[in-house]
């Protein structure tokens, strides 16, 4: 080779690496909420996830939680801007987890995956397309990241490893060492955003559980859901007429079975897929009279929709210059960033449905398949790109109804099948048509570090012991659901097991008390409800990926079907047996052999765990409900217990209850309740005589 062209391909290596080098972006870290951070990058879109969301953070909630420091060493936080990309680069450490990054079904550590968040219906793989992709992840050190762009990302959450590392993998011979892996160690997680600009956020502890909670309180604080919403629903086959839906709603009482509201599905439009969010004539005759009816037994209605515009829906002609470029199913698609379309949306769902008794809305079909969604190739009016509606369009779907409701001061509690970060304030849950029961506890569990709520809903078993375990995990999640739109299921469609569902219902109903108490932590603390064990303290920061907290104090251990026992981790301190007090261990993994009738639940020393009555609805404003209070365990503990009118937003003008239950030892070393009185004039749904239940003899 002639010396010349040598030095000439030198100069062109030291020019790339220099303009390499160059690309490489200064950050700047403002500080935005106590132990928040945010950088801009380059020039941020105009539309990204939390822009989508809109909602500002709750502010006083921070005011509990410990002052820190930047958690990470920010020379170590590399950004790079490149053929219209934004590469970034956070630096891990050897013993680090990562969890969250989304709706994972699989598996709770993300370190090593490679994820391509992309809203979509799940498929069986955690690959990033799931129906909350939020690029939110949690550090078991204690810091969080989050990424606000509305764009189709690429994580290597600890999986790239780089030539100038410094900390490289060791090197191994394939030929000779056994402890040779495809996968080197690698230091980082590297994310690649194709975008001309965003906005990234590092999130401070110290611990996980605080940096979720900043999180929470910075999207809003979690939401709060009405009472009812905490009670059982079932959702009516698909076309089920308003005669079939009143008598099943009597069908449960006469069962004596819990019914708080009931899902339309559906066959309430005169057309659907695409629908025309009209009432179907023949099997609604009279709308407003079957919601009252509905409304006499204590029972609300939740009406199914996507939002796919069929031709002969009143609203096409006027939304058609306010859709995409693209049908779904030869629906339109509106625009929901343009006002004018939510505005037609509004007019007409308020004087259909809502205005006549409505209570929500299941919004479905919104995250994919690829197949029949709006393509990538895709416009929208407001200048969006098919990419970014489909990463935003379940954000903008919640907020768009929520507004609805919150304007008429009234709570609704709804479904939806696409969310993503900024969400946490949102009354909806999310669920899905894959129907694997350990996958739907794994999600339940990553939903804790994603600021969603996900229902493992039941629908239909093959067997009695399939059903009873099914029903006894839906009955500790979010929402209650029985979703019967297929097939027709009831609660007691496995009399062998009817008396075994029964009782957890009845349990999810007397648990109420201590459920909507957990619920206003999450909207003022931002503690999700329920959450995963390595957000406890103490839990060691284990993975399980099948059992988990509800609220602070109780711990779920879901059976499966054909399992005859099952392990439980118990994280630090002593934890005891829900259903009879007694020790069940200390910091260390046991083995239960439970029977079918029951979910093994566990609760810590001290906790407290208020309670009602068996009843077949949520308490409704105005009723004083008697309190059953146990306790579990030696030690002493104490309760905030929460109580509003359970159905409006006074909570936020301060109408509202807090008061504390506490156990303490008396001078005979006796175990003794108190509570402190509720402040007069303040919604407050209990009767002042209370029963204490010691379970721990
Ligand atoms: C599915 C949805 C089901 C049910 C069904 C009705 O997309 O996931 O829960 O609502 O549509 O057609």
């Amino acid at each position: 080779m002639n010396k010349a062209f040598v030095k000439f391909s030198l100069v062109i290596l030291v020019l790339l690496h220099a303009l390499f080098i160059r690309a490489q972006v200064a950050v700047t870290w403002t500080p935005v909420q106590p132990g928040i951070w945010k950088a801009v990058i380059g020039k941020p879109e105009s539309i990204s996830l939390l822009k989508a969301a809109d909602v500002s953070a709750y502010e006083k909630g921070f005011a509990l939680l410990p002052s820190v420091g930047f958690p990470l060493d920010k020379k170590e936080i590399v950004v790079r801007q490149r053929d219209g990309k934004i590469y970034l680069r956070f630096p891990l450490q050897k013993e680090e987890k990562i969890y969250g990054f989304g709706l994972n079904f699989q598996t709770v550590n993300q370190r090593g995956r490679v994820l391509d968040l992309h809203v979509d219906h799940y498929g069986g793989k955690d690959n990033g397309r799931t129906h909350a992709p939020v690029p939110f992840y949690v550090s078991s050190g204690g810091y969080g990241v989050l990424i606000d762009a509305a764009r189709y990302m690429t994580v290597y959450a600890g999986s790239a490893v780089r030539v100038d590392s410094e900390h490289p993998p060791k090197l191994y011979d394939r030929n000779t060492d056994k402890d040779w892996s495809a996968q080197p160690y690698s230091d980082a997680v590297e994310v690649l955003v194709p975008a001309q600009g965003l906005e990234v956020y590092v999130f401070a502890g110290p611990s996980p559980m605080n940096v979720v909670q900043r999180y929470n309180l910075m999207n809003g604080g979690g939401c709060l859901p009405p009472k009812w919403g905490l009670g059982f629903t079932e959702r009516m086959p698909t076309l089920s007429s308003q005669r079939d839906i009143v008598g099943e709603a009597k069908l449960f009482e006469q069962h004596d079975f819990p019914l708080d509201f009931i899902g339309v599905e559906p066959g309430w439009q005169s057309m659907a897929y695409p629908c025309t969010f009209e009432w179907d004539k023949q099997r609604f005759p009279n709308p407003s009279g079957f919601l009252k009816e509905l409304s006499a037994m204590g029972v609300r209605a939740n009406l199914w929709t996507n939002p796919y515009i069929s031709p002969k829906a009143s609203l096409y002609p006027l939304m058609k210059g306010l859709a995409g470029s693209h049908t779904v199913w030869n629906g339109l698609v509106p625009d929901m960033a343009l006002p004018q379309a939510r505005k037609l949306l509004k007019e007409h769902f308020l004087k259909e449905h809502i205005n006549i008794g409505v209570s929500g809305y299941k919004i479905d079909e919104i995250d994919g398949f690829d197949n029949w969604l709006w393509p990538d190739v895709a416009i929208f009016p407001s200048g969006y790109s098919g990419e970014q509606m489909r990463q935003v369009y379940g954000l903008l779907m919640q907020r768009m109804t929520t507004g609805w409701f919150r304007e008429r001061n009234q709570r609704t509690y709804g479904l939806i099948r696409a969310s993503n970060a900024g969400a946490s304030s949102f009354p909806y849950v999310i669920y899905d048509d894959y129907y694997s029961h350990r996958d739907f506890i794994t999600a339940l569990i990553n939903s804790s570090f994603a600021g969603v709520l996900w229902t493992p809903e039941v629908r239909a078993s093959e067997s009695a012991e399939e059903w009873v375990r099914r029903m006894q995990s839906v009955c500790f999640s979010p929402m209650a659901m029985l979703n019967a739109w297929a097939d027709g299921t009831k609660p007691w469609s496995f009399p062998e097991v009817e008396g075994a569902v029964k009782e957890v219902a009845s349990l999810r109903m007397q648990l109420i008390p201590y459920i909507y108490s957990t619920y206003a932590q999450y909207r003022w603390e931002g503690k999700p409800p329920f959450r995963a064990m390595s957000l406890v303290e103490g839990s060691g920061g284990e993975d399980q990926r099948d059992q988990y907290m509800m609220g602070d104090d109780v711990l779920v251990a879901p059976m499966f079907t054909g399992e005859k026992f099952r392990k439980v981790y118990l994280p630090a301190g002593k934890w005891y047996d829900f259903y009879t007090g007694e020790l069940a261990g200390e910091h260390e993994i046991i083995t239960i052999t439970p029977g079918l009738d029951k979910i093994p639940l566990f609760v810590k020393d001290g906790g407290i765990i208020p309670m009602m009555p068996p009843r077949r609805q949520a308490p409704v404003p105005g009723q004083k409900v008697h309190l059953l209070i146990r306790h579990y365990g030696k030690a002493n503990g104490s309760f905030a217990l929460y109580d509003d009118d359970g159905v409006s937003f006074d909570y936020e003008k301060g109408a509202y209850s807090f008061v504390t239950l506490s156990v303490q030892r008396d001078s005979n070393g006796n175990l003794a309740g108190s509570m402190s009185d509720p402040q007069p004039g303040k919604p407050y749904g209990y009767t002042k005589e209370v029963s204490w239940v010691f379970m721990t003899k």
